[in-house]
């Protein structure tokens, strides 16, 4: 493995690596020579990294060498695939605590949420190595004799990989792990905002054996993204990220009819009703809510409360947001990180503003937090809205960030529907001890996750992840079905009696 180079500039701290693109096993600079500084978001003056700010001819190289890579790698049996796919699980494991720190660093969340985000890494790898040696496809009996027909998967050739920042080292894990077991070979584009973790498991693939050009790295905004979805050779392209940008992926991939995955927004709901436990139940919103600093496509962004227990719940929720320790992640008392930047921290800013104009209740929070230890970060107050209505844009618009908002209702009549009034459905939870409603709950909910007396964060890698109307386009992550996204499905009908038999035809009455 190459470096592109030590120390971006003299003045930097000889620890700041520059890193470049990753094309054909060499980690090269961007074609332009454009690069992006990657600094830590609980402390600007805190540089990680000088990574390639990449364009269309990047990308353009990356495709072309995963193509090259694609015959040789296709050819490789599976469970080998899946044996070098194991062997990077064990170096995850083995580099758990500092790949978790290089997360906070460059992320924000707190270290036991960084550890989760690599277990997750680790988790869904060891499922994918399994997937070596399973890929089941069907065999089933001919309507014809002497004929034997089955099924089996084929990989799709070059799949794009275009993931976000919230779960640096996860949800690359989610989307490459599928996509290698199964032959494809990938360009990734990384968040801008946490290349170094893509990195990392780039390394930790390339020191498990991962042959030159069967990863690629290109780092970079919003133009190696969009120049990644268009390209004519990449066969599936796998998306998480915001409703709009992966609108834009769709479009883009629509005209070529390519393999589309999108993972997109949310604006999960807690139910509360009037028999629930309600420690638990502010436990658990106070974790979906507040957790990776709201910054979850899970994150639980509204909780609906029977209003009988809606005082309860509010006072004693209110006091528990206040009390959040927020600062910066590396520090193990901390409980809530940063926001990843500043256009997320304004947009956050931006709607706690929206919700005292549209006559939610300002429960707490609601500001920046700027002075002492959070002067050099983008620090926002854990904020909690009450009394809001349904229509209301806090209550239905995702904000991304440390906002939760209250809603009362009447019934669990009352709950499900206003759960499920909102353009997104990733996932929902209930918290009640009547079987009953919980049951009513989950039948009813049209979302693609569900839980009961749980927050609506929590997935686990061998369960399908995704969810419904705008936050994805039916397909899903994690588990056997993220084996669909990056297949197709040959079947295979073999006629061993040597006459031609003709089907639907010469079968017998
Ligand atoms: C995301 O927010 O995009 O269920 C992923 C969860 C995590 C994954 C979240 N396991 O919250």
């Amino acid at each position: 493995m190459e470096s592109a180079g030590g120390p971006a500039t003299a003045e930097r701290s000889v620890e700041v690596r520059n890193w470049g693109n990753f094309i054909g096993g060499k980690w090269v600079p961007a074609a332009s020579g454009r690069t992006l500084e990657n600094r830590n978001p609980a402390d600007q003056d805190d540089l990680i990294g000088v990574f390639a700010d990449s364009g269309a001819q990047d990308v353009e190289q990356a495709v072309a060498a995963a193509r090259a890579a694609f015959p040789a790698w296709r050819a490789l049996p599976a469970p080998k695939r899946g044996e070098i796919l194991y062997r990077c699980a064990e170096i995850l494991v083995r580099r758990k605590e500092e790949f978790a720190r290089d997360a906070t660093r460059e992320m924000g969340k707190v270290l036991a949420e960084t550890r989760g985000d690599v277990q997750e890494a680790i988790d869904m790898t060891y499922y994918m190595a399994g997937e070596g040696r399973r890929q089941f496809g069907q065999t089933t009996p001919s309507e014809l004799a002497n004929k034997f027909q089955m099924s089996v998967r084929m990989p799709v050739g070059v799949a794009g990989l275009i993931t976000p920042w919230n779960f640096p080292m996860a949800i690359p894990s989610w989307k490459m792990m599928p996509a290698l077991v199964l032959g494809n070979t990938v360009v990734i584009k990384s968040a801008p905002d946490t290349p170094l973790s893509t990195v990392n498991l780039i390394e930790a693939l390339t020191e498990a054996g991962l042959p030159a050009g069967v990863v690629n790295m290109v780092s970079g905004g919003g133009q190696p993204g969009a120049a990644l979805a268009a390209h004519p050779d990449v066969g599936v392209v796998s998306f998480t990220g915001s409703t709009g940008t992966g609108r834009k992926v769709s479009e883009a991939c629509a005209s070529r009819f390519k393999h589309c995955h999108l993972e997109m927004g949310g604006k999960n709901v807690i139910m509360v009703m009037d028999d629930a436990n309600l420690e638990l139940a502010v436990d658990g919103a106070l974790w979906g809510g507040f957790g990776t600093t709201g910054q979850r496509c899970t994150a639980a962004s509204r909780v609906v409360l029977h209003k009988d227990v809606y005082s309860r719940f509010a006072e004693r929720f209110v006091e528990r947001a206040r009390a959040l320790r927020v600062g910066n992640g590396l520090d193990e008392r901390i409980e809530m990180g940063p926001l990843i930047n500043q256009a997320q921290r304004d947009k956050v800013e931006m709607y706690a503003g929206v919700g005292r104009e549209e006559g939610a209740r300002l429960l707490c929070g609601g500001h920046r937090l700027a002075g002492g230890d959070h002067a050099r970060g983008f620090f926002f107050e854990a904020t909690v809205f009450g009394d809001c209505a349904p229509a209301m844009r806090v209550a239905r618009e995702e904000i991304f960030g440390p906002v939760v908002s209250l809603i009362p209702v009447g019934s669990l009549e009352e709950a499900i529907e206003v759960g499920n009034s909102v353009d997104y459905g990733l996932s929902a939870s209930i918290y009640t001890q009547d079987i009953n409603k919980a049951f009513t709950a989950m039948r009813d909910m049209y979302t693609g996750i569900f839980y009961v007396n749980a927050p609506t964060i929590g997935a686990e890698t061998h369960l399908p992840f995704g969810g419904t109307k705008n936050t994805g386009n039916g397909h899903r992550e994690a588990c056997v079905q993220a084996l669909d996204v990056f297949s197709e499905w040959k079947s295979i009908y073999i006629d061993y009696s040597g006459h031609l038999q003709r089907a639907q035809i010469d079968t017998p009455e």
